[in-house]
């Protein structure tokens, strides 16, 4: 019950996105969500449960935790430690390959990790869908991080249907073979959490309604094209969902605007290589960075094109792999 446990989990990015709560304390989406977990970015998270400490530390990259951070482990641990019958504070040691806050993810690999590596250092033997519905209290989008490949999260109605799961289909070098090519135009912090932003626009955008059903319609969609091995529908569904999305947000009071220049640029170039024969699909999260999905056979040509003769940083990502615990518990 004491051992330090180690889990690794793998960043993901949303085709049909999570954009609003529908329960806040138990993290419930307003919408189903569908994803594509990447192998080029991952945490690596050490919780090490400690009967002389007084408290829950942490380090993120080496350094402390900052004061915000403490909190929200503290309260994802505090969760662990009722399911666990346990009262023992932990240290928290995560590394991450995501830049931190910048739209990219970082909260769902960081909170699946969480999720592995604390489920089995307080002795919790989690089925893959119960650490999905845990990492899901963490942070919405960690639910998903459990699973490599495609992935769908149900959002279900209550704690125990809102979890997700793994759509066959989304193995690299399949039929649909999806890829991704990710355009790092800012990797700072952003200027405003999604977290916040969410619920911004869930409580002052008009168009939140239509926001919520169309996305249901897109994750229905987008699962039969899966099934169909059809990558331009959808890509074609995955962009249209992205601008959706920001267009819902931008109807906040005050907008919410993550894009820049740069941003409406990369856009532009998408479009400028689909008229140009070769299919690639963006996608936009709470950043000004663009993904963009493609073929993984056209991954080479999609990122050397988008690197602008490599002035620009761009990282090719395939399939990531499922949540995995590699140590102790
Ligand atoms: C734009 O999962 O970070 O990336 O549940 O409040 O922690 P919280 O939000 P988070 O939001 C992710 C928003 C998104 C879309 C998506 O990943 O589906």
């Amino acid at each position: 019950m004491t051992d330090s446990a180690t889990a690794v989990a793998h960043a993901n990015i949303a085709l049909a996105k999570y954009w609003g709560k529908r329960d806040e304390a138990l993290a419930l989406p307003a919408t189903s969500s569908l994803s594509l977990t990447l192998d080029a970015f991952h945490a690596t998270t050490t919780v090490t449960p400690d009967p002389d400490a007084g408290e829950d530390t942490g380090t993120l990259d080496g350094r402390p935790m900052s004061d915000g951070e403490v909190v929200r482990v503290r309260r994802f641990l505090d969760l662990v430690r009722s399911l666990a019958g346990s009262s023992l504070h932990a240290s928290v040691d995560s590394v991450s390959t995501v830049p931190t806050g910048a739209g990219l993810a970082s909260s769902a690999s960081g909170f699946a990790a969480l999720a592995g590596a604390a489920a089995a250092a307080y002795g919790l033997d989690l089925d893959p869908r119960a650490l999905s519905r845990l990492a899901r209290r963490g942070s919405g989008s960690a639910a998903r991080s459990v699973f490599g490949g495609l992935v769908v999260w149900h959002a279900g109605t209550d704690d125990a249907s809102s979890f997700a799961e793994p759509v066959p289909g989304g193995e690299a070098g399949g039929p649909l073979d999806p890829a991704m090519a990710v355009v790092v135009l800012d990797a700072g912090p952003k200027s405003i959490s999604s977290r916040e932003a969410m619920r911004r626009t869930v409580e002052t955008s008009p168009f939140f309604p239509s926001w919520t059903e169309s996305t249901e319609v897109d994750v229905a969609l987008m699962l039969d094209a899966v099934r169909a091995g059809d990558l331009p529908t959808l890509g074609a569904l995955a962009e249209s969902n992205a601008l959706r999305m920001h267009a819902t947000m931008l109807g906040a009071r005050p907008p919410v605007r993550y894009w820049t220049a740069h941003t409406v640029g990369v856009l532009d170039q998408v479009q400028a290589l689909r008229a140009d024969g070769l299919p690639c699909w963006a996608t936009i999260d709470a950043g000004p960075n663009v993904k963009v999905l493609c073929a993984g056979r056209d991954l080479p040509a999609v990122a050397e094109a988008l690197s602008e003769g490599g002035t620009r940083r761009v990282v090719t990502a395939r399939p990531g792999p499922d949540l995995r615990v590699t140590a102790g518990g």
